[in-house]
């Protein structure tokens, strides 16, 4: 089993950025604690980071080769990307959408989400713990489909 950590534009500043929105734990940290956390799971991590929407295509679509499911923070792309979503329902992958704050909480425009469309599940607000509850999810799917 193998489960991708996708995270799309500016999440590389994350502990630079906005601190007050989205914390101080960096971006590394994150994928660190992710990779601890598949180690205990018993899961193949990969950890990725792009601030260019066809790269997280590419990355998406990568999965097709071996059942991999994926934990997702678009960044901004998740209130844009039609390209994404699209991405995401061709490759039939099982993804759950992560997001540091409650975007339901924040500005109207963060308040819709094309990844929402195609995705399994999503949890928001909860900071960098949200990565890790979202990969229990996955193992579980990923397990109950294998
Ligand atoms: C975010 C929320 C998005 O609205 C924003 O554009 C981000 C980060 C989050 O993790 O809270 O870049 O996905």
């Amino acid at each position: 089993m193998k489960i991708l950590i996708l995270n799309g534009p500016n999440l590389n500043l994350l502990g630079l950025r906005q601190p007050e929105v989205y914390g101080q734990t960096t971006l590394d940290e994150i994928h660190q604690a992710c990779q601890a956390h598949g180690k205990m799971l018993g899961v193949e991590v990969k950890c990725a980071q792009s601030n260019h929407e066809g790269e997280l295509i590419d990355w998406i679509h990568k999965t097709r080769a071996t059942p991999t499911g994926i934990v997702l923070n678009a960044g901004a792309y998740t209130h844009t990307s039609i390209a994404l979503m699209d991405a995401i329902a061709s490759v039939e992958r099982p993804v759950v959408e992560v997001h540091l704050s409650n975007i339901h909480q924040r500005e109207e425009f963060r308040h819709t989400s094309y990844i929402s469309k195609v995705a399994r599940g999503m949890i928001c607000g909860l900071g960098p713990h949200g990565y890790v509850l979202a990969m229990d999810a996955l193992a579980q799917v990923l397990k109950n489909e294998s």
